[in-house]
């Protein structure tokens, strides 16, 4: 990455501007290249996987203006203008994402090369179904392929997770009630 913050540096391509985890980046890259190559070869962003590179996987899933796609399929070009988050951008302050602790605690990952776009696709599901039943994280986890863990354990570390977002509002009360105690 250069003084301006570009991380491809070729004068020969035009400047694709986009955010990644909440930071602005631009990139001078043929605009063909691919999304994943972008991430992992211009933005030293490692964290986002190939697998098939045929989007048959999900190995490669970010999100994209709150959508999930396979960074493989997509040609850096579209996401000019666009706000993507990687697996790199879970993490808050040092302190793992829930989904990650989940996945950590349960068995979620065994080999990891499934497990960012793993991550992904259940941060999604749970940004617009924070609550899911088993069957919508089935559902929702159902474009990403795992070799390892037979998936149960995966599905069990969304639900976790799910379940671990569910338990802080129930503090809320308890909160309310000590401050009307005082
Ligand atoms: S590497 Fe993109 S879907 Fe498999
Ligand atoms: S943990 Fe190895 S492919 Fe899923």
């Amino acid at each position: 990455m250069n003084a301006n913050g570009k991380a491809g540096t070729d004068a020969r391509w035009p400047a694709i501007r986009f955010t990644v985890n909440g930071e602005s980046r631009t990139v001078n890259v043929p605009p063909m290249k691919r999304l994943l190559d972008v991430l992992r070869e211009d933005l030293h962003l490692t964290g986002t996987k190939e697998g098939c590179g045929e989007g048959e996987c999900g190995s490669c899933s970010v999100r994209m203006n709150d959508e999930l796609v396979n960074s493989c399929l997509v040609p850096v070009l579209q996401a000019e203008g666009a706000e993507i988050q990687t697996v790199e951008g879970l993490a808050l302050d040092g302190e793992l994402h829930p989904l990650q602790e989940a996945f950590l605690h349960n068995g979620g990952a065994q080999c990891g090369i499934c497990t960012p776009g793993m991550l992904m696709a259940a941060a999604q599901l749970l940004a617009h179904s924070p609550h899911p039943s088993e069957a919508e994280i089935r559902e929702g986890l159902a474009g990403n392929l795992c070799r390892c863990t037979g998936f149960v354990r995966i599905f069990e570390s969304v639900a976790a997770a799910a379940g671990a977002s569910q338990s802080e509002p129930a503090k809320e009360p308890e909160l309310e009630q000590t401050h009307h105690a005082r």
